[in-house]
């Protein structure tokens, strides 16, 4: 039987059968080929491009036209994952129309089958009208990163009873507005757990627990590519960055020490024609000691 492309439908039926969901970031060809090639369910292209590779200090400079140049990269290198567009910050801020304008940017333009939006009760009429508008919608609520400064830094969110009340509440108001998925980031998992059980739709955590429907990370810090900040919910599977600093500095000291390129990497001229070269070389030689007269 040939495998068939994710959907936010065979989530929820995932969610229904209690089996959990996967899901990574992208941002390039290569990445995304892998991740769809092992079986990933769900490919986000996060915000979080901005920090892990445009080199930003937190992901609010990232703009619509850098999301859609990798969108594009990703989604030509996903076969059967569904593919997750994030909303950057102050593309939906303004107004609902500009939101519905942007969120369309990604399907109609990158290939994008879904988008995530960041925050609760203030993004639920967007998240109304881009549903309608047959735009699936893909919620986030806790540790919200494009809230960085109202937060005073990337800090554990829902921590005291009321403001874990603020965040189910929301969480329904979301369901309610039609989201097909909720991130659920940097919050404890007693309340994630109630989320998770309240909800139809699936909730996929990040620093909120294992009783989430699914599981997110940030490709790059389950690498080990991204040092510069890890926060405590991260699993690093391996160590990507050494294991490329030794490859940079190995050929540094070969190309250094005349070892690269081997005769294997060259490529030679064949009998025939190597004599041939020789003979024109002579004859060059030959005319310059006569000009040279
Ligand atoms: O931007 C991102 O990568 C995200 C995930 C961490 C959920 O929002």
């Amino acid at each position: 039987m040939t495998a068939k492309r994710m959907t936010t439908v065979t989530l929820q039926e995932m969610k229904g059968r209690g089996e959990k969901i996967t899901m990574l970031t992208a941002y390039d060809y290569p990445v995304a080929r892998l991740l769809d090639e092992v079986g990933i369910e769900v490919v986000l292209v996060g915000d979080s491009l901005g920090m892990v590779g445009l080199g930003y200090e937190n992901t609010l400079p990232v703009t619509m036209e850098e999301m859609l140049h990798h969108v594009r990269a990703v989604s030509r290198g996903i076969r059967l994952a569904l593919l997750v567009a994030d909303m950057p910050f102050g593309s939906y801020q303004a107004s609902v129309e500009e939101g519905v304008r942007n969120a369309s940017r990604f399907l109609k333009e990158a290939g994008a089958q879904a988008v995530k939006l960041e925050g609760g009760r203030e993004v639920a009429d967007l998240t109304g009208r881009l549903v309608g508008a047959g735009i699936p919608v893909m919620g986030h609520l806790g540790l919200t990163p494009q809230m960085v400064h109202r937060f005073g830094g990337f800090k554990v969110q829902a921590r005291t009873a009321a403001a874990a009340e603020r965040v189910l509440e929301d969480a329904h108001l979301l369901e309610e507005a039609g989201i097909f998925a909720l991130v659920l980031e940097g919050i404890p998992w007693q309340v994630a757990e109630v989320i998770t059980k309240e909800l139809r739709v699936p909730t996929i955590g990040i620093g909120a627990g294992s009783c989430c429907d699914g599981q997110v990370l940030v490709t790059n810090d389950l690498l080990g590519l991204f040092d510069e900040f890890t926060p405590k919910f991260v699993k690093r599977y391996v160590n990507m960055k050494a294991t490329i600093a030794s490859a940079f500095t190995q050929y540094t000291q070969e190309v250094k020490q005349g070892q690269f390129p081997g005769p294997e990497h060259a490529f030679t001229l064949d009998e025939g024609e190597s004599r041939r070269w020789e003979q024109l070389l002579a004859r060059r030689r030959r005319q310059v000691k006569t000009i040279g007269r």
